[in-house]
């Protein structure tokens, strides 16, 4: 298997007879994130059990350990934390490299604006043309002094940390759940309570996590209010459950295959984060969820997926922020659905590792399927007969992971160009493409 393991950078796939067996999806990238961020700042060790090993929550590791907090890496997918309080997080000595992800550098900024020292967050050229004004803008009203290029809305992000100034309640006009935490991670500096409004539900991992470490968080509606601890946050032992935007490859891919039987093994469930299923529960998807547990404080099951055959829908509203990082994978289901798949209100795609309307109407494109562009997502004509061809991952981990779900059910040979962006959120993918039948192949030059 070690040849998956190489930074490939084309790979080719075609539909196997059949997609068999089970899967343990990685860690949920959300969860690793915050177990990580969070430990840091509490007083005491955590264990981290079935952590997402990946670039993105690697940049989170390394600089959480920038910041002075000891990470040990225990083996077995644990890590242990060894958190110092706040009193143990010091100023980094360079900056603080978020790779490719969004998430590492909008926790850590809302999270560094109550730290009285300087930190300075820069990424790669994609993560440096994403939008940083939706949380500039609101760390601001917090009274924290933080800058950013092209006028606060552009990494690098400058925090010149501080106490900050508590009775705030701000409204975002995105449903974002990292522009929701970083409001919270700042609101646990500030003296007394900050509420933070959006417009619909995002994910929630940040109020559980906090809530069990003993902040006091109260949730109504769609609104957070957070009132931090007398001390120290403590330290919590976390169980990261399956990834279902990993998951949502193979959900896809043996729901639209003729012949497919996969089991997705202890996957998270949350409300927050389940939207796909819903989605295709209503396409005429054959899901089952089976073990259903509480690890951790959050709903895990395996997933139990058949081959189905698919109506299209309509795909807006609050759904959308429940299933944002699926879209492209739905966007698929539903050029192989019959009748035609919308997509609204997700303007926000635009704004993801890529521009995931653009890449994701490309791809589908490329492989024969018909697809109209929105200012705010896409419109999917049905019943597409996909014919392999080259699509390109555009330095995006859900485009690669598209570009082989894609791959498994058209007719002919997909390559993906591109293919080794996976290593942000999923290492193992094409090992496990080939675990379940396929034989994904290194691309000839
Ligand atoms: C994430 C939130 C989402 C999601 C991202 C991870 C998080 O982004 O797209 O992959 O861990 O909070 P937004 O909150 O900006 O929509």
């Amino acid at each position: 298997m070690t040849m998956y393991n190489l930074p490939v950078d084309r790979m080719t796939v075609s539909r196997p007879p059949r997609l068999r067996g089970a899967v343990q999806v990685p860690g949920d990238k959300s969860i690793t994130h915050r177990a990580l961020l969070f430990n840091a700042i509490a007083a005491g060790d955590a264990t981290v059990t079935g952590f997402l090993d990946a670039a993105d929550t690697r940049d989170t590791l390394e600089a959480v350990r920038a910041l002075g907090v000891k990470v040990d890496e225990v083996g077995d997918g644990r890590l242990v934390v060894h958190g110092r309080g706040r009193a143990g997080v010091t100023e980094a000595a360079d900056v603080l490299d978020c790779g490719n992800s969004g998430t590492t550098m909008r926790l850590l900024s809302g999270l560094l604006a109550g730290f009285p020292f300087m930190s300075v967050l820069s990424g790669d050229a994609s993560l440096r043309r994403r939008p940083m004004g939706r949380i500039v803008q609101p760390l601001r009203t917090l009274g924290a002094r933080v800058t950013a290029r092209a006028e606060g809305t552009l990494p690098p992000i400058v925090v010149e940390g501080g106490p900050l100034a508590g009775g705030q309640h701000i409204e975002t006009p995105v449903a974002s759940a990292q522009v929701k935490s970083a409001i919270l991670l700042a609101g646990l500096a500030a003296d007394g309570s900050t509420q933070v409004t959006e417009p619909a539900h995002s994910r929630d991992h940040t109020e559980r996590m906090l809530g069990a470490m003993g902040a006091d968080v109260v949730i109504e509606g769609t609104s957070v209010t957070l009132t931090p601890p007398e001390g120290d946050l403590h330290a919590i032992d976390v169980h990261v459950p399956g990834d279902i935007s990993t998951a949502a490859a193979w959900i896809v891919a043996a729901t639209l295959h003729p012949d497919a039987d996969l089991v997705l093994a202890r996957v998270g469930v949350s409300r927050s984060r389940a939207g796909i299923i819903d989605v295709l529960s209503a396409m005429g998807a054959d899901i089952e969820m089976e073990n259903p547990a509480v690890v951790g404080g959050e709903p895990v099951a395996d997933l139990h997926v058949r081959s189905a055959g698919l109506r299209g829908v309509r795909i807006d509203g609050v759904v959308v922020p429940r299933a944002i990082d699926e879209l492209p994978l739905l966007a698929l289901a539903g050029a192989l659905a019959e009748g035609d798949t919308v997509i609204a209100d997700a303007a926000e795609l635009r704004v993801k590792e890529s521009d995931r309307v653009a890449t994701t109407a490309a791809t589908l494109r490329a492989l024969g399927a018909e697809v109209e562009e929105h200012d705010d997502g896409l419109a999917v004509a049905g019943g597409a007969q996909l014919r392999g061809a080259p699509v390109e991952a555009a330095g995006d981990h859900r485009l690669a992971m598209l570009g082989a779900v894609a791959g498994l059910l058209a007719e002919g040979e997909t390559t993906v160009s591109g293919a080794g962006a996976v290593a942000v959120s999923y290492p193992d993918f094409w090992a496990d493409l080939a675990r379940v039948g396929a034989s994904p192949a290194a691309a000839r030059a």
